[in-house]
């Protein structure tokens, strides 16, 4: 059945979570790759809610930043002085102009909740024309909740008695208040209006609207979730990871459900937002964070690291770390290396071993083999750049650009010194170290030729084991030259003419 949407849902975050004990405000504390709040106001615009607020009180103006970054849609509603929850719903509410229907009531540090159990919720009570429904859990350990009390047929909720308040006799009841109501807003304004703040705690209770509306005749219902962790808060860090684990836990199981392979679920870790395609198979030891997304066929890991990181259909990405960087369908990347910002592999293409690039377009079926660092540059397609060559992009003063053409073969140990450009169809020669542009198809070499000083370790190392091998290649040599014929003249001058 399709549950309408809520008028409005209030999302109360103006706690001070000092049981954190941090410099950040709780709500913005994250797991799965975003904020506890951000995961309270995606649940609750899951409903389709006409209006959405957040009421802030503690670090007000930092968290409304971080609202108005990551959920821009949001409206904020500041709570005064006056504290408990009661409160922090009738300032919400002085921001809600809806005067009918249904009103949502949520916590910023309750990260599991999602829209399918708030719908049911708003289902439920619309269904049976409640005044308040509540969403209930029963638990093993309610020590702290407020307890749900119920009529003797149990289908209403007589009131919440909250911990501090409550009997012996109450404290043993099992069935906890996580927080989470659906309210007839009507019913909600008028009651909020006549709460008062005679309770232990003395504070304005949201849960005293239940008792309330009960006396004016009007129903109020409970929905029980077997889900508990997903009603729970997060109070301390180890909650915290706690329910980070759990959200990790849930993930993966979409995903698996949803056709990806994920060998070892208990070294891999995906934040909320990564999307993953079918068959893409996931190895131990990966981490998927931020907006990642795996094509079909992907093969990541193991020991890999990807954030905000785009992996086409049917690459591979083996021992890795990369972060806002783009790889190719059919790429391949690994083991070991360092993808940063910008780094985009093309189709087919590959960054080897101990290797680092930034910023750095590399064409489609080009290669970066072995050990190098390509920064500020562009590769064209097919091209092949030699084991242990760097893109000198960086005097100390200015970063400049590096422009290698397409089918080009940089030599081994290259330096290319930016503002540099290499040709289409060029080559350089092994240890080059380019400074001016190659024309295309030109060979580029200033390498020092090379002087051989015979005998030398004959002389300088006597006496050592070096000494001792090459007097032994030496005598072999001579003994195979006095067997061999006598090398031509015509033979010998070819071979100077290619040195
Ligand atoms: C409240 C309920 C309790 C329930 C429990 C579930 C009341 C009176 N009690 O307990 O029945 O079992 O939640 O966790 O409602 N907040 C504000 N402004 C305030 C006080 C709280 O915005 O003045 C927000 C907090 O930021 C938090 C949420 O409300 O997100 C709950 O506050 P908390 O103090 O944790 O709950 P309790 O009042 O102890
Ligand atoms: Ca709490």
């Amino acid at each position: 059945m399709e549950s309408p949407a809520p008028a409005a849902v209030i999302v109360l975050a103006a706690g001070a979570g000092t049981r954190m004990k941090s410099r950040t405000p709780k709500v913005l504390h994250e797991i799965g790759g975003r904020s506890l709040l951000v995961h309270a106001v995606t649940a609750a615009e899951g409903t389709g809610p006409s209006e959405l607020v957040v009421v802030l009180r503690h670090e007000r103006d930092r968290v409304a930043e971080h609202l108005a970054e990551h959920a821009s849609e949001v409206a904020v509603a500041d709570q005064d002085e006056i504290p408990g929850t009661g409160r922090a719903v009738q300032c919400g509410l002085e921001q809600v102009t809806a005067s009918e229907g249904t009103v949502l009531v949520t916590y910023g540090d309750v990260p599991l909740l999602d829209p399918a159990t708030l719908r049911e919720l708003v289902g439920a009570h619309e269904d049976a024309g409640a005044a308040v429904t509540v969403l209930t859990a029963r638990v093993p350990d309610p020590g702290g909740y407020g307890r749900i009390l119920r009529s003797d047929d149990g289908t209403e909720v007589l009131g919440i008695v909250e911990h501090k308040d409550a009997t012996d006799e109450q404290r043993g009841i099992d069935e906890i208040n996580s927080g989470i109501y659906a309210f007839d807003v009507a019913v909600l304004r008028d009651a909020l209006g006549r709460i008062t703040s005679d309770n232990a705690q003395g504070e304005l209770y949201l849960t005293d609207v239940l008792s309330i509306a009960r006396a004016d005749g009007r129903s109020v219902r409970a929905v029980v979730t077997q889900d508990v962790m997903m009603v729970e808060g997060v109070n301390d860090r180890v909650q915290l990871s706690q329910l980070g684990a759990e959200m990790n836990r849930r993930t993966l199981e979409r995903h698996m459900r949803a056709g990806v392979t994920i060998v070892d679920p208990s070294t891999t870790w995906i934040d909320a937002d990564v999307a993953i395609a079918q068959d893409a198979v996931i190895l131990p030891g990966v981490q998927l964070h931020g907006a990642t997304d795996i094509g079909a066929d992907a093969v990541i890991g193991p020991d890999t690291t990807l954030r905000d990181t785009e992996v086409g259909a049917g690459a591979e990405v083996v021992r890795s770390h990369a972060v806002l960087a783009v790889v190719g369908a059919e790429a391949s990347v690994g083991p070991f290396s360092y993808l940063r910002a910008g780094t985009d592999l093309g189709v087919k293409g590959k960054i080897g071993g101990f290797v680092e690039t930034k910023n750095a377009q590399i064409g489609q079926g080009a290669k970066v083999p072995h050990l190098s660092y390509v920064g500020d540059a562009e590769i064209g397609e097919g091209t092949n750049i030699g084991a242990a060559t760097i893109f000198a992009n960086y005097d100390g003063v200015t970063k400049s650009r590096t422009s290698v053409g397409k089918h080009v073969r940089v030599g081994s140990d290259n330096v290319l010194v930016a503002p540099v450009t290499i040709g289409d169809g060029a080559a350089t020669g092994a240890g080059t170290i380019v400074r001016k542009d190659v024309p295309p198809g030109a060979l580029g070499v200033n390498a020092v030729s090379q002087r051989n000083v015979e005998g030398w370790t004959l002389r300088r190392r006597a006496g050592t084991a070096a000494e001792d091998a090459a007097r032994a290649a030496l005598d072999s040599a001579d003994r195979s030259a006095a067997d061999a014929p006598a090398s031509t003249d015509a033979e010998e001058h070819k071979e100077h003419e290619q040195r």
